[in-house]
C-alpha cells in the first residue's frame, strides 16, 4: 500500500532548522490550527494584517458560517487546486513540536516566470521569538534552493512593523505601493500595502543548518527544472 506521502508528494516535503520545522498541512493538524486561531494572532496595536479578517471570524464550530468552517475551505482549496501551472503550500510550522504558525508559498506559472509570492502568520503567543524571521529565510531559501526561483515577493499592511522588520531582516527590498482592499468585520476599507522583493543577491539566510526533504518528489510533481537560483 503507498504511503500518503507517495500518493500527495507535498505532504513528504518537511523543511527544519533547530528547532523549527515546516510541513504541509495536514487534517490531523486541524485541532491544533483550531486553538492556535483562537488564541488570537493580530499583533496589538498593528493594523489587521490580511486581505480578509478570516482569523476574527466569530466562533462557530459546527455551524456552516463563522469560523472554523470558513477557513476550512480555504486550507483544503490550496490542496485540492494543487498544480503546475500554479500552487499553494500551506505550510504549518512547528516549535518544539508545537503549531505555532502558517507560512504559505504561492506561485503561477512558476516554470516561467521563477517568481514566487509569501505569506505567514504566527499565535500570538509564539511572536516576538524570532520564528516569524527563521520561518521566512526557511521558506525563501527554500524556493531559491530547490526551486530555482530568481524572486520572492511579499507585501505588507503599512504600518505593521513586525512584518516589515521581518521582510528586512530577511533581505527584502521596498517594491513599491499600492492600494487594495482590506475586508474587515467593519466592511471593505482601502489600504496602503507595501510590496517587498527578495532575490539571492539580498537574501539573508537563516543562522543555523537547514535541512530539507521530500524536494525531489515535489519538484518532480510540479515538473520543476531546478536550476541555479540567479541563472
Ligand atoms: C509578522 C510576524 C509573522 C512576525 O513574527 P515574529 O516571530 O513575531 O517576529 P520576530 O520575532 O522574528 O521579529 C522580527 C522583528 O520584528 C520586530 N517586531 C516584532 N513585533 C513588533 C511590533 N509589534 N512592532 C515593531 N516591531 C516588531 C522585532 O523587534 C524583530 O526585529 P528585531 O530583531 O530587529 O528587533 C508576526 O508578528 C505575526 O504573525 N503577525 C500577525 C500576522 C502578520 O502580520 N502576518 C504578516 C502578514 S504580511
Amino acid at each position: 500500500m503507498l504511503t500518503l506521502e507517495e500518493i500527495f508528494p507535498p505532504f513528504a516535503l518537511r523543511i527544519s532548522c533547530g528547532s523549527v520545522e515546516l510541513r504541509v498541512l495536514r487534517d490531523l493538524d486541524l485541532p491544533e490550527l483550531v486553538e492556535l486561531v483562537r488564541g488570537g494572532v493580530r499583533v496589538p496595536d498593528l493594523p489587521m494584517p490580511f486581505l480578509q479578517a478570516w482569523h476574527e471570524q466569530p466562533f462557530e464550530p459546527g455551524s456552516p458560517d463563522g469560523f472554523p468552517t470558513t477557513s476550512l475551505g480555504w486550507w483544503w482549496t490550496q490542496r485540492a487546486t494543487f498544480a503546475p501551472d500554479e500552487w499553494r503550500l500551506a505550510l504549518v510550522v512547528r516549535r518544539d513540536g508545537v503549531l505555532v504558525g502558517m507560512q504559505d508559498l504561492h506561485a503561477q506559472d512558476f516554470a516561467q516566470t521563477r517568481h514566487v509570492m509569501t505569506g505567514s502568520w504566527l499565535g500570538r503567543a509564539h511572536q516576538g521569538r524570532g520564528t516569524g524571521t527563521l520561518m521566512r529565510q526557511l521558506a525563501v531559501g527554500f524556493a531559491f534552493d530547490e526551486l530555482g526561483a530568481s524572486q520572492c515577493e511579499s507585501g505588507y499592511i503599512v504600518g505593521n512593523h513586525a512584518s516589515a522588520a521581518v521582510s528586512r531582516k530577511t533581505g527584502y527590498v521596498d517594491n513599491g505601493r499600492r492600494r487594495i482592499v482590506q475586508l474587515t468585520r467593519q466592511g471593505r476599507v482601502g489600504v496602503d500595502e507595501q510590496r517587498v522583493i527578495v532575490t539571492p543577491a539580498t537574501f539573508v539566510r537563516p543562522v543555523g543548518q537547514v535541512t530539507v526533504e521530500g524536494a525531489e518528489v515535489l519538484r518532480r510533481f510540479l515538473a520543476i527544472d531546478r536550476e541555479p537560483a540567479d541563472s
